[in-house]
This record gives C-alpha cells, sequence and structure tokens, in this order.
C-alpha cells in the first residue's frame, strides 16, 4: 500500500455567518487568533508556510475527533457516552419508573434529563458512584424506584432488565445495514484491501451480482458492491473504528447511500466543484478521490467544530485539494471570480435526519411540521443558490431524511423556478428505490432505505444544465432519457466506473430533451 500523503488543504472563514439551517451555526470558532477572513493551517500539515501572510492560526479541534489521538480523554469520552446512550436505550423504562415512583413531583429542583441519568445509573448502572448533591436527592428515592423496577418486571413478565427493552424501529433496522466500507483510492486500492482483509481471516466473495447477496453475508464474509465499484460490503455491526486501515485513513467507514452523491456527480479529475454543506466531510474526501486530487474543492460548512473534525479527516483520508471555508454558503457570491470555472456543486444540507437508522431513541420521533418547513425553505434556497453559479454544468443534491418535504418537493419547485435551464438526470436506472411519483420525472431520483436497498435512508436528485438546443427540438425541463446504469457501464475488468463513462456519448445523440 501506499504511504500516507500530507495534504495541503486550508481553511478559511467565511466574511460572514448569518442565518442557514445549520443546527450548530451558534458555536464559537475554535480557530487560532484569525480574525474574519483570516486563513488557518490544517493541523500537521506545515501549510502554514507557504501561504505568506494568509496563514495566521492553526485549527486545533479535529485533533480529538481523530481515532488514536488523545488517548488521555478517549477513556472518559468512551464511559460518558455509554452512560449517555444506554440512558436513551433505557428512556421509556425510566420514564415509566420515574413516575411511579413519583420522583420529579417530589424533588421539584431537580433537572429530568439529570434524574434520568441517575436512575439509570442507579438502577441499571453502577450504582450511582458520583452525583453529588443530585446523588442525595435520588438516594433519599432509592427504595421506591427499586419496588417500582420489580413491579414493571412482573407487570411485563420479564425477568431481567434487558427484556424490558422493545427492540425500536430504528434498531431493528439498524440490525438489517450491512457494514460498508469504501476504498480509499488516494492512498491504497481495492485489491490491496481486499488481500489485507483476506490475511486477517476474512473470506472474499466477490462483486456481489445483486443487491440480495448483500443481506446474507454472515461471520467473516465480504463482498464487493454491485453499484459502486470501491465499496466493501461485510455483514452489519462489523465493526472496523479500531481497525488499522480505518485509522490510517485507507478506508472510509460510510453508508452506501451516502457514497452515491459523490459517486453519481462523478467530477472528471481537475474539476473545480463546490461542496456546499461540507462537514464532516466524507462526501468531500469521496470526490477528492475521484477527483485524484487534481482540481479544487471548495468546501463551505457554517459549523466551525464540524469543519474541524473535517480538516483531521482529510489529513487522515489524505485529502489535499481541497479548501474549507467556515461560511454560509447563502452568502458564497456566485460571480465571484474565484467561482467561475465551478462545474460541479454537490449539496448536501442540513436535514430532520429522519432516514438515519442509527438514531438515538429521543430523536426518533417524526420531525414536525413546522421543523420540516424551516428545513425545507433552506433546502430550496441553498439548491437555487447553487444554480446560480455561471459554469455549473451538473448537480448533486442528498438528504438523509426521508421526508417528501426535504426531497421531491424542493428539487421540483427549484427546477420551476429555473424555467428550463436545469433537468433532472435518470441517474442508476436499475437502482430499485425511486423518488416518489409526485411530479412528472420524479422517479429519476433516488430513494433508499433498509428495506428495499439495504441502506440508511436517503435521497439523491442529479440535475444537469440543459444544452443549447439545436433543430432537434425545444428544450425542456422534463428528465433526461435513462442515462447511467450501474450495470450497463462495465469496465473491462467487469466493475463500474463512474457515471460520467457513459454522460459523453448520450449527451452528443441527445443535447435537448423533447
Ligand atoms: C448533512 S450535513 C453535511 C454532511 C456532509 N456532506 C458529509 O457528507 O459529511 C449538513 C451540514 O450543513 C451545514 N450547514 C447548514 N447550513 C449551512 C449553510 N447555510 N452554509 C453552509 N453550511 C451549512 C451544517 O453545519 C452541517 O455540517
Amino acid at each position: 500500500m501506499s504511504s500516507p500523503v500530507t495534504p495541503l488543504s486550508r481553511v478559511s472563514r467565511g466574511r460572514s455567518n448569518r442565518g442557514g439551517a445549520g443546527p450548530r451555526g451558534a458555536a464559537v470558532p475554535e480557530v487560532g487568533p484569525a480574525g474574519c477572513g483570516a486563513w488557518v493551517a490544517l493541523p500537521g500539515t506545515g501549510a502554514g508556510t507557504g501561504h505568506g501572510a494568509l496563514h495566521r492560526g492553526r485549527l486545533r479541534p479535529g485533533r480529538a475527533a481523530a481515532p488514536g489521538r488523545r488517548p488521555q480523554d478517549s477513556g472518559n469520552v468512551k464511559q460518558l457516552y455509554a452512560l449517555v446512550s444506554e440512558t436513551l436505550r433505557y428512556s421509556p423504562v425510566l420514564d415509566s419508573i420515574m413516575d411511579g415512583a413519583a420522583l420529579l413531583k417530589a424533588e421539584k429542583k431537580l433537572p429530568p434529563h439529570l434524574a434520568k441519568v441517575l436512575v439509570y445509573d442507579l438502577l441499571f448502572g453502577k450504582g450511582l458512584k458520583c452525583g453529588g448533591r443530585w446523588k442525595v436527592l435520588v438516594l433519599k428515592h432509592r427504595a421506591r424506584l427499586q419496588a417500582e423496577l420489580a413491579r414493571l418486571k412482573v407487570r411485563r413478565k420479564v425477568s431481567c432488565n434487558e427484556d424490558l427493552l422493545v427492540p425500536t424501529e430504528g434498531v431493528i433496522q439498524a440490525l438489517q445495514v450491512p457494514r460498508y466500507v469504501r476504498v480509499n483510492t488516494l492512498k491504497t486500492c481495492k485489491d490491496d484491501v481486499v488481500d489485507y482483509f483476506k490475511r486477517q481471516g476474512y473470506s472474499y466473495l466477490g462483486r456481489a451480482a445483486r443487491m440480495e447477496e448483500l443481506s446474507s453475508l454472515s461471520g467473516k464474509q465480504f463482498l464487493l458492491d454491485p453499484h459502486l465499484p470501491e465499496l466493501l460490503v461485510f455483514p452489519p455491526q462489523t465493526d472496523f473504528h479500531e481497525n488499522r486501515l480505518y485509522v490510517a485513513g485507507h478506508i472510509i467507514l460510510q453508508d452506501k447511500a451516502s457514497c452515491l452523491p459523490a459517486f453519481l456527480l462523478s467530477p472528471p479529475s481537475g474539476s473545480h466543484v463546490i461542496d456546499a454543506c461540507a462537514a464532516p466531510g466524507n462526501k468531500t474526501s469521496h470526490m477528492a478521490a475521484i477527483l485524484k486530487n487534481k482540481g479544487q474543492i471548495f468546501a463551505f460548512d457554517l459549523d466551525p467544530n464540524r469543519l474541524a473534525t473535517m480538516s483531521t479527516m482529510l489529513v487522515r483520508a489524505g485529502a489535499s485539494c481541497c479548501e474549507l471555508a467556515n461560511q454560509d454558503f447563502l452568502t458564497v457570491d456566485p460571480s465571484d471570480p474565484k467561482y467561475s470555472n465551478v462545474t460541479y456543486i454537490l449539496l448536501d444540507p442540513s436535514c430532520s435526519g429522519s432516514g438515519m437508522v442509527n438514531r438515538l431513541p429521543a430523536e426518533e420521533s417524526a420531525p414536525s411540521s413546522e421543523r420540516l418547513r424551516a428545513l425545507a425553505r433552506f433546502q430550496r434556497k441553498a439548491l437555487s443558490h447553487a444554480l446560480r453559479f455561471p459554469a455549473l454544468q451538473r448537480l448533486a443534491y442528498s438528504t438523509c431524511s426521508v421526508q417528501q418535504e426535504e426531497n421531491e418537493d424542493v428539487v421540483w419547485d427549484v427546477l420551476q423556478e429555473h424555467g428550463t435551464a436545469f433537468r433532472l438526470v435518470n441517474v442508476l436506472p436499475s437502482w430499485p428505490h425511486r423518488g416518489l411519483a409526485t411530479f412528472p420525472g420524479a422517479e429519476c431520483c433516488l430513494r433508499a432505505c433498509p428495506a428495499a436497498t439495504l441502506t440508511n435512508g436517503f435521497f439523491v436528485a442529479v440535475l444537469e444544465r440543459q444544452q443549447e438546443c439545436t433543430s432537434q427540438g425545444s428544450s425542456s425541463s422534463l428528465p433526461a432519457e435513462a442515462e447511467v446504469d450501474g450495470g450497463a457501464e462495465r469496465s473491462q475488468d467487469g466493475e463500474g466506473r463512474g457515471p460520467r463513462a457513459t454522460r459523453k456519448k448520450r449527451r452528443k445523440k441527445s443535447p435537448c430533451v423533447k
């Protein structure tokens, strides 16, 4: 395998940080002393020396997120994470016990969320070893809480605590979704990774011919995905977070659905690309790999903490063609000469996340209609803004939401707003789960969900600028004919080469959609 490379990506802070739907936009930037518009070097790159006065600080916090870094913190963080997620897992049970014992009525000053963590630790955890003055309050009710737990078990006819947990829909779905491993071609190649896993005792079954094969994997078997050429598939719950290849950035643990936007956008090497809402950067690093680090990715995000994590991740992945900016994408000026060669945009805006199967139990309820409206308003604005970049040829819009309001509705509204300038591209015709038929051509969009595609819930639409019309007919915003099919675009070794492979040929034949 090739040795790690040191990227020279840059992070800038944009001039404005207003608005946007980013839920974490208010966080204080943890960059060095740099002021507005200042440039900040990535950690460990040494990039600060090559760009003169532009570099005034170092971006630090992303280091904390890197596996293997700051080992002194990892124990506490792991314990805290375990305590919080276990409390959430037991949340309905704890509600019932606390109600039965009238804990919050008796202790009005005890914050409800803290009460829940303490009761979890008392009844199901380590027995409330710490907790200060709050511990004293909860311990006063120990006997009543224990009696409520015993009563609940009798009522539900179970003998152990675990049996009180009815698996949620999300948990059941998460158990069906395979572990997808994207080979980071900036650092290694598929064959080397396959060999590595074989040496680790895994058995490689080759490239899957059909999606169903992915669901029958067990033990130490793995496959190559039938759609994505650099995606390996392992049984659900396989954990590679401690794996050497993951720690070294040779593999990226990324759900298959989340690999679709960069794969379908497929910018040619050397292109200028915008990643409008980029952090934590999985899709950015995927695009850097597709570009072979040649060209330029302008990556924006409102959230400085997520950007910090992203910069660390990009260093680890060896992505060196990215320029990161802590800026509201809506304030990026499409007429700025800096972006005059941007021909590809990936827009993966903040969304309700309703498709994520691994969400915490507390997040599982459907998003409120008010929240959906606010998100869709931002998504429409961002998509419409993206289509204003003058050289733009192709755009991938994606969300990890399953709500029509954030997906088909956004795409259709914005397509109409832009008249005949852009059309939807009918990507991956062999993909089994399509956009909801809410407008003519919506089936060109892709949907994903655990049951149909063995992935998280997801949505992708690819928009392309309409070519100038010739005598063949007038242009229309209706979608193009079938353009890309994973099965139809195999290279000589039988593997997919990416959507662009067939695009050029077909465009010649049919520049306009009638
Ligand atoms: C779904 S996440 C992006 C995930 C990312 N594409 C990836 O693959 O790792 C959405 C991101 O949009 C950012 N965001 C929200 N509003 C924004 C805005 N107005 N401009 C730029 N970024 C924004 C959020 O901070 C968040 O990091």
